[in-house]
């Protein structure tokens, strides 16, 4: 005890010891506990960097747009390649070198929501959850590619419990409970802007999950990386627990980062405006990386290429594929030093008097680290170009830009589409929006070859215009 009373006294935290005399004695182990994993030195220097002043952003001079294949092959040589990845990926997915994992770690305070936010009523007809819609996609990969995908899902310490729960409560949706492995990812201890930490209570510091770039090193530490060696596992497929249109597993982008024998792959989407709130994928010194939209200069988010398209075009909607061997060197030493990104937050926390503040402006800085700034470490890299509507809603807000609205309009705009592709005859109103909500079960239809079967099936050739709303499945 008078140990690490000393040092916090050295550096000069003492402060978070103030109750600790009224504490059980659980209570303070737990505290201690909390305390102990710090390592004040670095702790004092993130301070200084990050808290103490606007940490400087170094923009290098040589900034390059990212090279990247393009949604629609250029030639006849690329669209051989892309055939030849679509069988790849398709292969690799039948030999079960693949999984899924999605980060589900962030405290989701946009959304506003009071529990996990993979636990969000999100599909437009039926409500289901993200984690049940992303559950029956992975149902349907499995049985589409023969060979049962397992799938990590990265908790935090704040709703690992919670999300846990809903999965057993919801007899994991139809998966094998062995195949759903959760892990928890890492904290970093939130401060306030005059560098001291906070306390959530008399017992407990401040933490916040340590940001998605945590995911490296928890997959590590949980032991989840030896799982995926003996499973057999070379490819991971990565994405975000609030983008429900997200292809959990796309043959495509899977067997071109394996053709291309890159460690970390991207998919990227065309920016519909310079200060779209996406990283922008950028190359410096030979290294792809991304530079985020309030970090990109004005005259490069601006500038434009002689055709009138943006030069720095590429935008990240956050899906890779990462190679578990990259995954192991990256992190085999048991650390990993990716950047740390600041975020000023409103956090709440207890004062002297032990009364807990919400505050209604930041008060303070959480610090995370981005899975991104990996692709700075990787040997070989690949970008491959989505269609937005195809891949990425993210429901990040109730209402506006980034929306569950605008991602419930996407979900219906995504499965009439496809439906019409197929040669189904959707119902439009007068601004050529979908009039009927549609909503298909991914457990039937997860790409246009399902939905032709489905479709042939079923004997689908319209949707009936008097009904409000249609759910196939
Ligand atoms: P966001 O950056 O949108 O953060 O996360 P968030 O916590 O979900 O939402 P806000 O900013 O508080 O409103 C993007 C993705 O990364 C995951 C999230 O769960 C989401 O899938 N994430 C984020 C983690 O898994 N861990 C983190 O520490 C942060």
């Amino acid at each position: 005890m008078q140990d690490i009373y000393n040092v916090l006294k050295k550096h000069k935290q003492e402060h978070v010891l103030k109750f600790i005399d009224e504490l059980n004695p659980s209570q303070s182990t737990e505290l201690l506990q909390q305390l102990e994993q710090i390592d004040f030195d670095e702790l004092d220097n993130l301070i200084d960097e990050y808290v103490m002043q606007e940490p400087e952003i170094k923009i290098p001079a040589d900034l390059e747009p990212a090279p990247f294949f393009p949604l629609k092959a250029k030639d006849a040589r690329q669209e051989e390649l892309y055939t030849q990845a679509i069988a790849k990926g398709r292969e690799l997915l039948q030999e079960g070198k693949v999984t899924a994992l999605t980060v589900a770690g962030g405290q989701g305070t946009r959304l506003g929501f009071d529990a996990p936010k993979g636990t969000y009523p999100i599909t437009p007809v039926k409500k289901k959850s993200l984690f049940q819609y992303f559950a029956e996609s992975i149902l349907r990969a499995g049985s589409k590619y023969g060979h049962e995908l397992t799938w990590y899902i990265m908790t935090s310490g704040l709703n690992n419990e919670a999300t846990r729960k809903f999965f057993e409560e919801n007899n994991y949706f139809g998966l094998n409970p062995e195949n759903v492995i959760f892990f928890t990812q890492g904290t970093m201890p939130a401060v306030d802007y005059n560098g001291k930490l906070l306390l959530s209570d008399k017992d407990s510091l401040a933490l916040s999950p340590d940001g998605h770039g945590g995911t490296l090193l928890a997959l590590r530490r949980s032991g989840c990386l030896d799982r995926m060696k003996s499973d057999g596992v070379e490819y991971i497929s990565y994405f975000q627990v609030d983008n429900p249109l997200v292809s959990v597993v796309d043959p495509l982008f899977i067997g071109l980062h394996a053709l291309q024998e890159s460690d970390m792959s991207a998919v990227m989407l065309a920016k519909t405006e310079p200060f779209e709130k996406l990283g922008n994928f950028c190359v410096s010194n030979n290294k792809l990386m991304i530079i985020e939209y309030s970090d990109l200069p004005e005259n490069l988010a601006k500038a434009r290429n002689a055709d009138g398209s943006l030069k720095f075009i590429a935008g990240s909607p956050a899906i890779h594929v990462l190679n578990h061997k990259f995954v192991s060197e990256l992190t085999k030493a048991g650390h990993l030093k990716l950047p740390w990104h600041r975020a000023d937050k409103k956090i709440k926390f207890i004062n002297d008097n032990a009364e807990l503040i919400t505050p209604e402006k930041p008060n303070g800085v959480k610090l995370e680290s981005f899975i991104f700034d990996a692709l700075q470490l990787a040997g070989k890299t690949m970008v491959l170009e989505a269609a937005r509507e195809e891949e990425f809603a993210p429901t990040k807000n109730k209402t506006g830009v980034d929306s569950v609205e605008s991602c419930r309009e996407m979900l219906i705009e995504r499965d009439a589409k496809r439906l019409e592709r197929v040669g189904v005859k959707i119902p439009r109103d007068a601004d050529g929006k979908a009039a009927v909500k549609i909503e298909i079960s991914p457990l039937a239809v997860i790409d246009d070859d399902d939905a032709r079967s489905y479709c042939q099936t079923e004997n689908i050739r319209k949707i009936d215009t008097k009904m409000d709303n249609i759910y196939l499945t």
